[in-house]
């Protein structure tokens, strides 16, 4: 399984960057270190030599796509990032068709997981964590999302995302999870 840093603290990300194979970001993250969000995902790229996840903040289709453009030309290991919604899936149509990696986020179930890999996601991410804090089983969501997704083949992969402890990371081991992406405290 390859372990990413959930994490924009460029500190965080050069202690562990020798252990990783890629980073993830989100606005709350990029927004704690008060630098312009170009120049950290540009700053990551260059700390980690693997997909560097980097999320558009628009909530439309067209908006999302005129913001992913730019950003993916920073580095050509930078991973758009898009919400799972119908406006997500459809930059993410769009977003494919310009050969440009997408990483569907906020996956809360298996369905989610298949519309976003037949829109042609690169990466899915299930957000064990939050599914957890709602009462529910975040890894059972989690199997159901590699079975969906294996069962016809899909080169997605699964990010196992809002990892909150250490057991999070062996159960995405366990299932057989493409990938964990995890906070720098829990690594
Ligand atoms: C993943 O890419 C997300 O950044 C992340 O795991 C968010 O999870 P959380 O907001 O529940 O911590």
């Amino acid at each position: 399984m390859k372990l990413y840093i959930d994490s924009a603290n460029l500190d965080e990300i050069r202690d562990l960057a020798w252990l990783v194979d890629g980073v993830t970001t989100n606005p709350s993250l990029v927004a704690r270190e008060k630098a312009p969000f170009e120049e950290t995902i540009a700053q990551i790229c260059r700390i980690v030599d693997g997909p560097v996840s980097a999320e558009v903040m628009s909530l439309e289709a067209d908006a999302m796509v005129r913001e992913a453009r730019p950003l993916s030309r920073i580095h050509p290991n930078v991973v758009i990032k898009v919400p799972m919604t119908e406006d997500g899936l459809k930059a993410v149509r769009v977003l494919r068709s310009e050969g440009i990696r997408t990483n569907v986020t906020l996956v809360f179930s298996a369905n989610q997981a298949l519309l976003a890999a037949k829109c042609g996601a690169s990466f899915v991410s299930p957000f064990v964590g939050r599914v957890d804090d709602s009462g529910g089983s975040g890894m059972d969501m989690v199997g159901e999302v590699l079975e969906v997704l294996q069962n016809y083949g899909f080169p997605t992969e699964v990010i196992v995302a809002s990892v909150r402890h250490p057991r999070h990371v062996f159960e995405a081991a366990a299932l057989g999870a493409d990938i964990a992406t995890v906070p720098h405290a829990v690594l």
